[in-house]
Protein backbone atom coordinates (compact mmCIF):
# COMPACT_ATOMS: atom_id res chain seq x y z
CA UNK A 1 0.00 0.00 0.00
CA UNK A 2 1.16 3.20 -1.10
CA UNK A 3 3.06 4.82 2.48
CA UNK A 4 0.01 8.44 2.88
CA UNK A 5 -3.18 5.45 2.15
CA UNK A 6 -0.84 3.61 4.98
CA UNK A 7 -1.19 6.75 7.54
CA UNK A 8 -4.15 7.55 7.18
CA UNK A 9 -5.55 3.87 7.71
CA UNK A 10 -3.57 4.37 10.94
CA UNK A 11 -5.05 7.60 11.60
CA UNK A 12 -8.43 6.41 11.14
CA UNK A 13 -8.02 3.16 13.53
CA UNK A 14 -6.09 4.76 15.85
CA UNK A 15 -7.05 8.43 16.07
CA UNK A 16 -5.38 11.66 15.24
CA UNK A 17 -3.68 12.14 19.16
CA UNK A 18 -2.32 8.60 19.41
CA UNK A 19 -0.80 8.25 15.63
CA UNK A 20 1.55 11.44 17.20
CA UNK A 21 2.80 8.85 19.98
CA UNK A 22 3.06 6.13 18.17
CA UNK A 23 4.48 7.08 14.95
CA UNK A 24 7.89 8.45 16.19
CA UNK A 25 10.85 6.52 17.73
CA UNK A 26 11.55 6.92 21.38
CA UNK A 27 15.04 8.23 20.33
CA UNK A 28 13.54 11.06 18.05
CA UNK A 29 12.94 12.98 21.32
CA UNK A 30 16.75 14.05 21.23
CA UNK A 31 16.41 15.62 17.74
CA UNK A 32 16.93 19.28 19.17
CA UNK A 33 19.01 22.63 18.67
CA UNK A 34 19.55 24.89 22.04
CA UNK A 35 21.31 27.00 20.10
CA UNK A 36 18.11 28.01 18.18
CA UNK A 37 15.91 27.36 21.47
CA UNK A 38 14.67 30.83 21.53
CA UNK A 39 14.53 31.70 17.97
CA UNK A 40 10.64 31.48 17.92
CA UNK A 41 10.45 33.68 20.35
CA UNK A 42 12.91 36.12 18.88
CA UNK A 43 10.72 36.44 15.66
CA UNK A 44 7.87 36.91 17.52
CA UNK A 45 9.15 39.44 19.43
CA UNK A 46 11.03 40.97 15.95
CA UNK A 47 7.40 40.62 14.26
CA UNK A 48 6.10 42.80 16.85
CA UNK A 49 8.38 45.48 15.65
CA UNK A 50 11.22 44.98 18.36
CA UNK A 51 14.58 45.71 17.96
CA UNK A 52 16.47 42.25 18.14
CA UNK A 53 20.24 41.76 18.36
CA UNK A 54 21.04 37.90 17.86
CA UNK A 55 23.98 37.16 19.46
CA UNK A 56 23.62 33.65 19.84
CA UNK A 57 24.27 31.94 16.70
CA UNK A 58 27.93 31.52 15.10
CA UNK A 59 27.01 31.99 11.23
CA UNK A 60 30.64 34.36 10.22
CA UNK A 61 28.68 34.86 6.49
CA UNK A 62 26.28 37.15 8.33
CA UNK A 63 28.56 39.58 9.36
CA UNK A 64 31.68 38.84 7.23
CA UNK A 65 30.17 38.25 3.43
CA UNK A 66 32.20 35.11 1.89
CA UNK A 67 34.95 36.32 -0.08
CA UNK A 68 34.40 37.51 -4.20
CA UNK A 69 37.32 34.45 -4.75
CA UNK A 70 34.91 31.33 -3.40
CA UNK A 71 31.57 33.09 -4.83
CA UNK A 72 33.60 33.32 -8.03
CA UNK A 73 34.64 29.79 -7.63
CA UNK A 74 30.82 28.62 -6.73
CA UNK A 75 29.39 30.44 -9.50
CA UNK A 76 32.05 29.08 -11.99
CA UNK A 77 31.61 25.52 -11.19
CA UNK A 78 27.79 26.08 -11.93
CA UNK A 79 27.98 27.74 -15.02
CA UNK A 80 30.49 24.68 -16.30
CA UNK A 81 27.28 22.40 -15.49
CA UNK A 82 28.84 20.88 -11.83
CA UNK A 83 25.42 20.16 -11.07
CA UNK A 84 25.84 16.52 -11.00
CA UNK A 85 26.02 13.68 -8.47
CA UNK A 86 30.09 13.45 -7.34
CA UNK A 87 31.68 10.62 -5.75
CA UNK A 88 30.56 10.04 -2.88
CA UNK A 89 33.79 10.41 -0.50
CA UNK A 90 34.47 13.48 -2.20
CA UNK A 91 35.88 14.89 -5.72
CA UNK A 92 39.02 14.48 -5.76
CA UNK A 93 40.07 18.33 -6.62
CA UNK A 94 38.65 18.80 -2.97
CA UNK A 95 40.40 15.67 -1.26
CA UNK A 96 43.77 17.05 -3.10
CA UNK A 97 43.03 19.96 -1.44
CA UNK A 98 42.31 19.23 2.20
CA UNK A 99 45.75 17.07 1.69
CA UNK A 100 47.75 19.98 0.41
CA UNK A 101 45.98 22.16 3.26
CA UNK A 102 47.41 19.43 5.82
CA UNK A 103 50.82 18.97 4.51
CA UNK A 104 51.30 23.17 4.41
CA UNK A 105 49.51 23.97 8.13
CA UNK A 106 50.95 20.84 9.86
CA UNK A 107 52.84 18.71 7.80
CA UNK A 108 51.30 15.83 8.12
CA UNK A 109 51.45 13.24 5.11
CA UNK A 110 47.64 12.42 3.93
CA UNK A 111 46.85 9.72 1.37
CA UNK A 112 43.08 10.07 -0.79
CA UNK A 113 41.60 7.21 1.27
CA UNK A 114 42.50 9.09 4.80
CA UNK A 115 39.99 11.73 3.95
CA UNK A 116 35.73 11.22 4.09
CA UNK A 117 34.18 14.56 3.19
CA UNK A 118 30.89 15.06 4.48
CA UNK A 119 28.31 17.77 4.87
CA UNK A 120 29.53 19.82 7.29
CA UNK A 121 31.03 18.74 10.62
CA UNK A 122 28.02 17.81 11.58
CA UNK A 123 27.69 15.22 9.46
CA UNK A 124 30.72 13.90 10.54
CA UNK A 125 28.93 13.87 13.88
CA UNK A 126 25.96 11.62 12.59
CA UNK A 127 28.25 9.30 10.76
CA UNK A 128 30.41 8.27 13.49
CA UNK A 129 27.84 8.42 16.01
CA UNK A 130 25.23 5.77 13.74
CA UNK A 131 28.74 3.67 12.93
CA UNK A 132 30.00 3.58 16.81
CA UNK A 133 27.35 4.15 19.01
CA UNK A 134 24.86 0.77 20.57
CA UNK A 135 22.36 1.42 23.04
CA UNK A 136 24.18 2.16 26.26
CA UNK A 137 27.51 3.19 24.47
CA UNK A 138 29.38 6.22 26.39
CA UNK A 139 30.98 8.90 24.46
CA UNK A 140 33.74 11.40 26.29
CA UNK A 141 32.28 14.75 25.88
CA UNK A 142 34.12 17.54 27.96
CA UNK A 143 31.80 20.30 29.67
CA UNK A 144 31.18 23.13 28.05
CA UNK A 145 30.74 21.58 25.10
CA UNK A 146 29.38 22.61 21.79
CA UNK A 147 25.55 20.88 22.21
CA UNK A 148 25.07 19.16 19.12
CA UNK A 149 27.64 16.53 19.96
CA UNK A 150 24.84 15.08 22.40
CA UNK A 151 22.09 14.82 20.43
CA UNK A 152 23.87 12.98 17.93
CA UNK A 153 24.99 10.73 20.92
CA UNK A 154 21.97 9.79 22.11
CA UNK A 155 19.46 9.57 19.12
CA UNK A 156 21.93 6.12 19.10
CA UNK A 157 20.86 5.67 22.17
CA UNK A 158 24.27 6.53 23.43
CA UNK A 159 25.12 8.89 27.12
CA UNK A 160 27.49 11.41 27.56
CA UNK A 161 30.56 10.92 30.42
CA UNK A 162 31.32 13.86 30.47
CA UNK A 163 34.79 15.39 31.26
CA UNK A 164 35.03 18.80 33.21
CA UNK A 165 36.66 22.05 32.21
CA UNK A 166 37.50 24.64 34.70
CA UNK A 167 36.70 28.05 34.27
CA UNK A 168 38.80 29.37 37.25
CA UNK A 169 41.84 27.31 35.94
CA UNK A 170 41.27 29.68 32.49
CA UNK A 171 39.10 26.61 30.70
CA UNK A 172 42.03 23.91 31.67
CA UNK A 173 40.51 19.81 31.46
CA UNK A 174 40.10 18.08 34.54
CA UNK A 175 42.21 15.12 32.90
CA UNK A 176 42.77 13.47 37.11
CA UNK A 177 38.79 13.76 37.37
CA UNK A 178 38.05 12.06 33.91
CA UNK A 179 40.90 9.30 34.56
CA UNK A 180 39.23 8.53 38.28
CA UNK A 181 35.72 8.17 35.92
CA UNK A 182 37.09 5.91 33.34
CA UNK A 183 38.53 3.87 36.18
CA UNK A 184 35.45 3.52 37.92
CA UNK A 185 33.85 2.34 34.98
CA UNK A 186 36.21 -1.12 35.46
CA UNK A 187 34.92 -3.76 32.41
CA UNK A 188 32.75 -1.62 30.79
CA UNK A 189 35.67 0.71 29.55
CA UNK A 190 34.98 -1.33 26.07
CA UNK A 191 31.31 0.28 25.84
CA UNK A 192 33.28 3.98 25.73
CA UNK A 193 33.76 4.53 22.07
CA UNK A 194 34.82 7.92 21.92
CA UNK A 195 36.41 10.77 23.11
CA UNK A 196 35.56 14.26 21.54
CA UNK A 197 37.68 17.50 22.33
CA UNK A 198 36.89 20.65 20.24
CA UNK A 199 39.96 23.20 19.75
CA UNK A 200 40.10 25.91 19.13
CA UNK A 201 36.82 25.84 21.44
CA UNK A 202 33.29 26.59 21.41
CA UNK A 203 31.61 27.82 23.65
CA UNK A 204 34.83 28.87 25.61
CA UNK A 205 36.92 30.12 23.45
CA UNK A 206 40.00 28.17 24.84
CA UNK A 207 42.89 27.10 22.80
CA UNK A 208 44.45 24.07 24.01
CA UNK A 209 47.69 24.29 25.16
CA UNK A 210 50.41 21.08 23.18
CA UNK A 211 50.91 19.60 26.55
CA UNK A 212 47.04 19.34 27.70
CA UNK A 213 46.50 17.67 24.00
CA UNK A 214 49.78 15.17 24.61
CA UNK A 215 48.21 14.22 27.98
CA UNK A 216 44.79 13.69 26.61
CA UNK A 217 46.97 11.69 23.56
CA UNK A 218 48.30 9.56 26.53
CA UNK A 219 44.95 9.28 28.10
CA UNK A 220 43.09 8.04 25.17
CA UNK A 221 45.85 5.55 24.38
CA UNK A 222 46.08 4.66 27.88
CA UNK A 223 42.28 3.60 27.52
CA UNK A 224 42.63 2.07 24.13
CA UNK A 225 39.83 4.91 23.08
CA UNK A 226 39.50 6.75 19.60
CA UNK A 227 40.19 10.49 20.16
CA UNK A 228 38.34 12.60 17.34
CA UNK A 229 39.29 16.21 17.87
CA UNK A 230 36.69 19.16 16.25
CA UNK A 231 39.11 21.56 14.74
CA UNK A 232 36.81 23.84 12.31
CA UNK A 233 38.15 26.47 14.08
CA UNK A 234 41.81 25.76 13.73
CA UNK A 235 42.48 29.37 11.91
CA UNK A 236 40.56 31.58 13.57
CA UNK A 237 43.57 32.06 16.89
CA UNK A 238 44.26 35.07 18.27
CA UNK A 239 45.66 36.96 21.27
CA UNK A 240 49.07 35.90 20.71
CA UNK A 241 47.93 31.61 20.87
CA UNK A 242 49.62 29.49 18.67
CA UNK A 243 47.18 26.72 17.40
CA UNK A 244 48.02 22.46 17.74
CA UNK A 245 46.41 20.15 15.45
CA UNK A 246 46.06 16.89 17.58
CA UNK A 247 47.64 15.50 13.98
CA UNK A 248 50.95 16.71 15.12
CA UNK A 249 50.89 15.13 18.72
CA UNK A 250 49.58 12.20 18.23
CA UNK A 251 51.42 10.07 15.62
CA UNK A 252 50.46 6.19 16.35
CA UNK A 253 47.27 6.23 18.17
CA UNK A 254 44.24 6.50 16.42
CA UNK A 255 42.47 9.78 15.82
CA UNK A 256 40.42 11.42 13.90
CA UNK A 257 40.42 15.32 12.64
CA UNK A 258 36.55 17.11 11.81
CA UNK A 259 37.14 20.27 10.11
CA UNK A 260 35.53 21.86 7.11
CA UNK A 261 34.59 25.20 5.56
CA UNK A 262 32.44 26.50 7.30
CA UNK A 263 34.02 28.88 9.28
CA UNK A 264 38.01 29.75 8.08
CA UNK A 265 36.64 29.68 4.89
CA UNK A 266 33.41 31.58 6.23
CA UNK A 267 30.94 29.65 4.34
CA UNK A 268 28.74 27.94 6.62
CA UNK A 269 25.77 27.37 4.40
CA UNK A 270 28.26 25.23 1.61
CA UNK A 271 27.57 22.74 4.11
CA UNK A 272 31.61 21.35 3.23
CA UNK A 273 33.46 19.28 6.14
CA UNK A 274 35.61 16.42 5.82
CA UNK A 275 36.87 13.55 8.70
CA UNK A 276 40.41 12.44 8.13
CA UNK A 277 41.98 9.93 9.54
CA UNK A 278 45.75 9.90 9.31
CA UNK A 279 47.00 6.41 10.81
CA UNK A 280 46.86 3.14 9.41
CA UNK A 281 46.29 0.72 12.09
CA UNK A 282 43.40 -1.45 12.31
CA UNK A 283 41.00 0.34 13.86
CA UNK A 284 42.01 3.33 11.46
CA UNK A 285 41.41 0.98 8.41
CA UNK A 286 38.47 -0.31 9.31
CA UNK A 287 37.00 3.30 10.06
CA UNK A 288 37.81 4.82 6.31
CA UNK A 289 36.26 1.63 4.98
CA UNK A 290 32.85 2.15 7.03
CA UNK A 291 33.10 5.98 6.92
CA UNK A 292 32.93 5.29 3.01
CA UNK A 293 30.40 3.36 3.22
CA UNK A 294 28.40 5.86 4.52
CA UNK A 295 29.19 8.51 2.04
CA UNK A 296 28.09 5.90 -0.05
CA UNK A 297 24.48 5.82 1.46
CA UNK A 298 24.17 9.40 1.27
CA UNK A 299 25.28 9.51 -2.74
CA UNK A 300 26.88 12.87 -3.02
CA UNK A 301 27.92 16.40 -1.54
CA UNK A 302 26.20 19.46 -2.71
CA UNK A 303 28.75 19.61 -6.04
CA UNK A 304 29.36 23.15 -6.76
CA UNK A 305 30.35 23.66 -2.91
CA UNK A 306 33.26 20.50 -3.37
CA UNK A 307 34.52 22.63 -6.10
CA UNK A 308 34.41 26.19 -4.81
CA UNK A 309 35.85 24.96 -1.54
CA UNK A 310 38.81 23.18 -3.36
CA UNK A 311 39.51 26.38 -5.16
CA UNK A 312 39.31 28.08 -1.84
CA UNK A 313 41.63 26.05 -0.24
CA UNK A 314 43.80 25.90 -2.88
CA UNK A 315 44.35 29.84 -3.45
CA UNK A 316 46.58 30.17 -0.22
CA UNK A 317 47.72 34.11 -1.51
CA UNK A 318 43.31 34.78 -1.31
CA UNK A 319 42.74 32.79 1.32
CA UNK A 320 46.04 34.55 4.02
CA UNK A 321 44.59 37.96 3.32
CA UNK A 322 40.56 37.10 3.81
CA UNK A 323 41.37 34.57 6.82
CA UNK A 324 44.10 37.40 8.21
CA UNK A 325 41.59 40.47 8.25
CA UNK A 326 38.19 38.24 9.79
CA UNK A 327 40.59 36.62 12.49
CA UNK A 328 41.90 40.39 13.00
CA UNK A 329 38.53 42.21 13.25
CA UNK A 330 37.50 39.30 15.58
CA UNK A 331 40.52 40.09 17.59
CA UNK A 332 38.97 43.09 18.00
CA UNK A 333 35.11 42.36 18.38
CA UNK A 334 36.04 39.71 20.93
CA UNK A 335 38.49 41.58 23.11
CA UNK A 336 36.11 44.79 23.17
CA UNK A 337 33.23 42.35 23.95
CA UNK A 338 35.27 41.07 27.04
CA UNK A 339 36.17 44.64 28.02
CA UNK A 340 32.61 45.73 27.97
CA UNK A 341 31.27 42.88 30.19
CA UNK A 342 34.00 43.17 32.82
CA UNK A 343 32.33 46.21 33.50
CA UNK A 344 29.55 44.14 34.80
CA UNK A 345 29.93 43.28 38.67
CA UNK A 346 27.55 40.72 38.46
CA UNK A 347 29.74 38.10 35.91
CA UNK A 348 32.97 36.73 35.25
CA UNK A 349 34.38 36.72 32.27
CA UNK A 350 37.56 34.54 30.37
CA UNK A 351 39.08 36.26 27.40
CA UNK A 352 39.15 33.79 24.26
CA UNK A 353 41.93 33.34 22.21
CA UNK A 354 40.03 30.90 19.50
CA UNK A 355 36.71 31.06 17.74
CA UNK A 356 34.54 33.96 18.09
CA UNK A 357 32.94 32.77 21.64
CA UNK A 358 32.81 34.14 24.87
CA UNK A 359 31.22 32.07 27.86
CA UNK A 360 30.83 34.75 31.04
CA UNK A 361 29.46 33.04 34.27
CA UNK A 362 26.62 34.30 36.47
CA UNK A 363 26.63 35.12 39.88
CA UNK A 364 23.42 33.48 40.44
CA UNK A 365 23.18 34.33 43.92
CA UNK A 366 22.87 37.96 43.30
CA UNK A 367 19.71 37.40 41.28
CA UNK A 368 16.47 35.38 41.51
CA UNK A 369 16.81 34.03 38.60
CA UNK A 370 16.14 30.34 38.39
CA UNK A 371 18.47 28.87 35.76
CA UNK A 372 20.60 30.51 32.88
CA UNK A 373 17.42 29.59 30.90
CA UNK A 374 15.11 31.69 33.10
CA UNK A 375 18.33 34.10 32.71
CA UNK A 376 18.56 34.36 28.72
CA UNK A 377 14.85 34.46 28.60
CA UNK A 378 14.40 37.21 30.73
CA UNK A 379 17.10 39.61 28.73
CA UNK A 380 15.28 38.48 25.53
CA UNK A 381 12.17 39.58 26.46
CA UNK A 382 12.88 42.68 27.91
CA UNK A 383 16.50 43.76 26.35
CA UNK A 384 16.35 42.47 22.58
CA UNK A 385 19.36 40.94 22.91
CA UNK A 386 19.50 36.72 21.95
CA UNK A 387 21.65 35.10 24.42
CA UNK A 388 22.29 31.13 24.74
CA UNK A 389 22.08 29.99 28.21
CA UNK A 390 24.55 27.89 29.58
CA UNK A 391 22.51 24.97 29.71
CA UNK A 392 22.54 24.05 26.61
CA UNK A 393 26.58 23.80 26.86
CA UNK A 394 26.60 21.94 30.04
CA UNK A 395 27.96 25.05 32.00
CA UNK A 396 24.17 25.91 34.06
CA UNK A 397 25.36 29.35 35.33
CA UNK A 398 27.14 31.21 32.57
CA UNK A 399 25.73 32.00 28.94
CA UNK A 400 27.33 32.61 25.44
CA UNK A 401 27.73 35.55 23.23
CA UNK A 402 29.17 35.26 19.66
CA UNK A 403 31.43 38.28 19.72
CA UNK A 404 30.86 38.38 15.41
CA UNK A 405 29.15 41.71 15.24
CA UNK A 406 30.85 45.15 14.39
CA UNK A 407 31.94 47.22 17.67
CA UNK A 408 28.91 49.45 17.62
CA UNK A 409 26.53 46.50 17.51
CA UNK A 410 28.30 44.70 20.37
CA UNK A 411 28.29 47.81 22.76
CA UNK A 412 24.98 48.67 22.51
CA UNK A 413 23.80 44.82 23.27
CA UNK A 414 26.05 44.54 26.01
CA UNK A 415 24.96 47.73 27.52
CA UNK A 416 21.72 46.86 27.56
CA UNK A 417 22.67 43.29 29.07
CA UNK A 418 24.95 44.97 31.16
CA UNK A 419 21.90 47.48 32.66
CA UNK A 420 19.78 44.35 32.73
CA UNK A 421 21.73 42.88 35.27
CA UNK A 422 22.21 45.83 37.60
CA UNK A 423 18.54 45.73 37.52
CA UNK A 424 17.97 42.86 38.48
CA UNK A 425 20.69 41.95 41.16
CA UNK A 426 19.29 41.79 44.47
CA UNK A 427 19.49 44.73 46.83
C1 LIG B 1 32.61 23.01 17.45
C2 LIG B 1 31.72 22.95 16.27
N1 LIG B 1 31.69 21.85 15.53
C3 LIG B 1 30.88 21.76 14.45
C4 LIG B 1 30.06 22.81 14.07
C5 LIG B 1 29.18 22.64 12.86
O1 LIG B 1 29.93 22.64 11.74
P1 LIG B 1 29.39 22.46 10.25
O2 LIG B 1 28.84 23.79 9.81
O3 LIG B 1 30.61 22.07 9.50
O4 LIG B 1 28.35 21.39 10.28
C6 LIG B 1 30.07 23.99 14.81
C7 LIG B 1 29.20 25.11 14.44
O5 LIG B 1 29.07 26.09 15.11
C8 LIG B 1 30.92 24.05 15.94
O6 LIG B 1 30.98 25.14 16.71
Amino acid sequence: MHNALVLLVQLIAVGGNDIMSSIFSKKSVHAQNLILELDPLADKLSKKGRKIVRLNRGDPPRFFPTPKYIIDAYVKALRSGATYYTKSQGVSELVDAVIGRYSRLYKMKLREEDIITTAGVSEALLFTNSALINSGDRAVIFAPYYPQYIPRLMIEGGSPLIGNMVMKNDWDTDFDGLSRKLRMMNGNRKTVKYIITTNPHNPTGKVVERKALKELVNLANDNGILLISDEIYDEIVYNGKKFTSIGEVSKGVPHMIFNGSSKNLDSTGFRIGFMIIPENDRISEGLKKKFSQYALVRLSLNTPSEYAVAEAMNNTKEHMKAIRSMTNAIEKRVNFAVDLLRENPYITVTRPSGAFYILPKLDMKSFNFKSSRDFVVSALMETGVQMTGGYSFGAPSNFRIAALPPEETLEYAINRVNSFCLKHAKK
